[in-house]
C-alpha cells in the first residue's frame, strides 16, 4: 500500500548520537573508559528524552543498581507515541577510546515495541554478517570455508580477494587459522563490531564479510543497521564458560539454535544512528576546532532502505550557552 513520507525517526536520533561522541570524542585517548562513557551518557540523555516516543530500553548499559541511566527496561522519550523498543551502546568500542586508537562509534536504534530481541544473560554470540551481494547465502553453522567460498561466489570475486574483519581475541585463533587456510585477507580490530559488521554493506569499506565471537548486544544493534543496508547478519550463542552452559539449558535454551535476524529486530519499521568517535573505516571521528567540531554519522530508516551519512559542524559558542552540558 502506497503512503505519505512519514516521520523518520533515525534524523532525531542522529542528534542523540552526535551528542554522545562530542561529549566522549573528548576523551580519546585519555586512558579513562568510566568518564568517556559516562560523558557519552550524559550527553545522549538530554536529547533523548526530548524525542516524541514512548521507548523501553531492550539494549542498555546493563541493570539499574549498576547503570545510573539507560539501564534496561527504563522508559525514554516523551512518552507520547510511537511505542518502540529502544537500543543502545553509548560507545561502542571504550578501549579505543581510551587508548586513542580507532573505530569506536556511539549508537541508538528504535523498532516497534515487542521486535526487539532480548539477549538475557546471554552476552556473547559467534556471529557472520554481509553485505547485500551476500545476502540469503551464509550459514553460522557451515565451516569457515564454505561460507568464504559462497561470498566469493555471489561476489564476483576469488576468495583471495575477500577481506574479512574480526576482532582481534585469542579466542579467534582458530578462526583466524582457517581464514588464513583459505587464502582470504584479514582485518583485525581491537573492538567494535557493531561498526565491522556495517562495514560489510558499506561499499567503500573494503570488507567483505564479518566473522567471530561479539556482544549479543552488539548483534542486535547491527542487524538494525543491517536491515537498512540490505544486509544480514545470524548468530549462535557462545556460552564463555560451564555456568552459562547450564544457565541456558536450565532455561531450555538450545545451543545450536540459529539467531536469525528476524530473531534480532522482527521488523522492517527500524531506526537507527551512529557517530563516529574515532576514526575508523566506516566513519570519522570527532575533529575539535577553536570554537566547535564535526561529526560524521550514518543515519538508516529500515523501511525504505534509505542511508544518509550526515557531516555535522557544531558551533559551541552558540550551544554552550543555551546547553544544560558543556561541549
Ligand atoms: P564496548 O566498548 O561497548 O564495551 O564493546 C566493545 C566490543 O568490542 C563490542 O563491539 C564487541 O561485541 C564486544 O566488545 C566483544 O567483547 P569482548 O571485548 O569481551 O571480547
Amino acid at each position: 500500500m502506497k503512503s505519505k513520507p512519514s516521520r523518520n525517526l533515525a534524523l532525531e536520533l542522529v542528534r542523540v548520537t552526535e551528542a554522545a561522541a562530542l561529549g566522549a570524542g573528548r576523551y580519546m585517548g585519555r586512558g579513562d573508559k568510566e568518564a568517556a562513557d559516562a560523558a557519552a551518557v550524559d550527553a545522549m540523555r538530554l536529547v533523548l528524552n526530548s524525542i516524541e516516543m514512548d521507548a523501553v530500553v531492550v539494549i542498555g548499559e546493563g541493570e539499574k543498581d549498576r547503570a545510573p541511566m539507560l539501564f534496561n527496561r527504563e522508559r525514554l522519550g516523551t512518552g507520547a507515541p510511537p511505542e518502540v523498543d529502544f537500543a543502545v551502546d553509548p560507545i561502542d568500542g571504550t578501549r579505543p577510546v581510551a587508548k586513542g586508537m580507532t573505530n569506536a562509534i556511539a549508537t541508538v536504534a528504535i523498532a516497534p515495541r515487542g521486535t526487539m530481541y532480548d539477549p538475557g544473560p546471554f552476552m556473547y554470540m559467534n556471529k557472520i554478517a554481509v553485505g547485500p551481494s551476500a545476502k540469503g547465502i551464509i550459514d553460522i553453522q557451515a565451516p569457515v570455508a564454505y561460507n568464504l567460498e559462497k561470498i566469493a561466489k555471489a561476489k564476483d570475486k576469488h576468495i583471495n580477494d575477500l577481506t574479512v574483519v574480526v576482532l582481534d581475541r585469542p579466542r579467534h585463533e582458530k578462526l583466524i587459522r582457517e581464514i588464513r587456510e583459505c587464502g582470504a585477507r584479514i582485518f583485525q580490530i581491537m573492538d567494535g563490531d557493531v561498526a565491522g559488521a556495517m562495514m560489510t554493506a558499506w561499499p567503500d569499506s573494503g570488507i567483505d564479510v564479518l566473522m567471530g565471537i561479539g556482544g549479543t548486544p552488539e548483534s542486535v544493534l547491527a542487524a538494525c543497521a543491517l536491515r537498512g543496508m540490505d544486509g544480514e547478519i545470524q548468530g549462535i550463542f557462545y556460552p564463555r564458560n560451564e555456568d552459562e552452559k547450564k544457565r541456558a539449558l536450565d532455561l531450555g535454551m538450545d545451543m545450536n539454535t540459529v539467531i536469525t535476524m528476524d530473531d534480532l529486530v522482527s521488523s522492517d519499521d527500524v531506526f537507527f544512528a551512529a557517530t563516529g568517535i574515532t576514526d575508523g573505516e566506516l566513519l570519522k571521528g570527532v575533529k575539535y576546532f577553536r570554537h566547535g567540531a564535526r561529526t560524521d554519522s550514518l543515519v538508516i530508516r529500515g523501511k525504505t532502505g534509505t542511508v544518509r551519512e550526515i557531516i555535522a559542524y557544531h558551533n559551541f559558542e552558540k550551544l554552550n550557552p543555551i546547553s544544560e552540558i558543556e561541549y
